[in-house]
């Protein structure tokens, strides 16, 4: 299919791909690289999106129409849609007040929206924007204690619902184009900031009148004269707690009084584990290919953590999620819900909450489209084959 090609105006742009094209041009390169990129050869980024291509869909007909039901209990509260905005680092960059925006985005729809550590908007600073947010927050855990009590506790005393612990990143990923890119943390090349002067409009969206924006959640354990951005990348390169393990989590779990979630599984010994220790839930996650180059797309890794641990506790999967038919096949293969990330990063990059609003809106109508087309209205009665039917020549189909 030829692309066409959606001009400048987020609402015209009819899939996810059409708003990362937009996204491409308006973001200068070193930040679209940041938001598109994968680790070293990028295999795992592009297996995420083929594993998704090998699933085939095979609809039942003459089934009359009716309005698809997407609604499920996730984590304890009725969603309208199985899906939930994931955490992502340093959205500023491609917005001003991107946080925010995506969470008013999320919220306007009745969906979670998940915080990072590395935010650029604060956990205060979200529910003051957005009072009746279902705020989730991602915890990369620090060597500090005290830092890390005081993340909790602010979570706390914020109202988060829901915990996510990230255990796929102690160490950042490689990422050739950031090295390429920066001199020194957050320092960018001269080629780079030539670049950036032939991005006018992103200027005034993200950069204009203060600058790069700091890490907010972080500032508070920074010196006065370290709260910019390379000040923060230097000291979550220091403080990120590098041996994160099953004990800690153990006494997170008698900590943390909300919902629990592991997130970075692909191994089903793992999901044995998180469910051992009480855990609320797990996020098959591979960092959307951002980390260990060469590890399955989440959804060939599904099946097996299925096998161990549905129905023992909630079960997301994020990576690749860019077409309403990819979350539907997630569902069949036995996700509760799935985690966006760049779906909405490249709306929030074009159109700041009315971008964001239109990537979930377009995942929302594919979704409830694919439904109907499939026979099968109801999210939560469909089924999966493992054998190919005659003449699909798939290995998974789905009706
Ligand atoms: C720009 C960017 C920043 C991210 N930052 C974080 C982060 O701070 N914490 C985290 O747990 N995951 C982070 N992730 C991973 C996402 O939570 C999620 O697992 C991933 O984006 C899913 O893949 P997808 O982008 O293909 O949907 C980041 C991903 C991207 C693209």
């Amino acid at each position: 299919m030829r692309r066409y090609h959606p001009g400048y105006d987020f609402r015209r742009a009819h899939s996810i791909a059409e708003l990362a094209h937009m996204a491409q041009r308006r973001l200068p390169h070193f930040a679209w690289e940041y938001l598109a990129g994968g680790a070293e050869e990028e295999l795992t980024l592009a297996r995420n999106r083929q594993a998704f291509a090998e699933v085939s869909l095979l609809p039942r007909t003459l089934v009359p129409w009716e309005t698809p039901n997407t609604r499920r209990m996730l984590l304890g509260r009725e969603v309208p849609l199985p899906m939930a905005i994931a955490p992502t680092g340093y959205n500023g960059m491609l917005h001003r007040d991107a946080d925010i925006q995506l969470a008013q985005a999320a919220t306007a729809r009745g969906l979670p929206f998940t915080l990072s550590t590395v935010s650029t908007n604060s956990l205060e600073q979200i529910v003051q924007a957005v009072p009746d947010v279902n705020l989730w927050f991602q915890l990369y855990s620090m060597s500090d204690p005290k830092v890390q009590e005081d993340l909790l506790h602010r979570a706390q005393a914020v109202g988060c619902s829901t915990l996510l612990v990230t255990s796929d990143a102690v160490l950042l990923g490689n990422r050739e184009w950031d090295k390429r890119n920066f001199v020194r943390p957050r320092q960018l090349s001269l080629r780079n900031k030539v670049d950036v002067l032939g991005h006018p409009r992103w200027i005034r969206q993200a950069l204009w009148p203060h600058g790069m924006p700091s890490m907010a959640n972080l500032d508070r354990y920074l010196p006065a004269d370290q709260r910019t951005a390379s000040g923060a990348a230097h000291f979550i390169g220091e403080k990120m707690d590098k041996q994160l393990s099953w004990d800690f989590l153990a006494r997170l779990r008698e900590r943390w009084r909300g919902q629990l979630l592991l997130k970075g599984v692909l191994h089903p010994q793992d999901a044995e584990r998180a469910v051992a220790l009480g855990l609320d839930g797990i996020v098959v996650t591979n960092h959307g290919g951002r980390q260990l180059d060469g590890v399955p797309a989440t959804l060939d890794c599904l099946p097996g953590i299925v096998d161990v641990a549905k129905g023992k506790l909630s079960i997301l999967l994020d990576s690749g999620i860019r077409r309403g038919t990819d979350i539907l096949k997630a569902c069949a293969l036995g996700a509760d819900a799935v985690l966006l990330g760049r779906a909405t990063l490249y709306g929030v990059a074009v159109g700041g909450q009315a971008g964001a609003g239109h990537a979930l809106d377009l995942l929302s109508q594919e979704l409830r489209l694919a439904l109907t087309l499939l026979g099968q209205p109801d999210l939560n009665q469909l089924s999966v084959s493992r054998r190919a039917a005659a003449g699909t020549g798939a290995a998974l189909t789905v009706s």
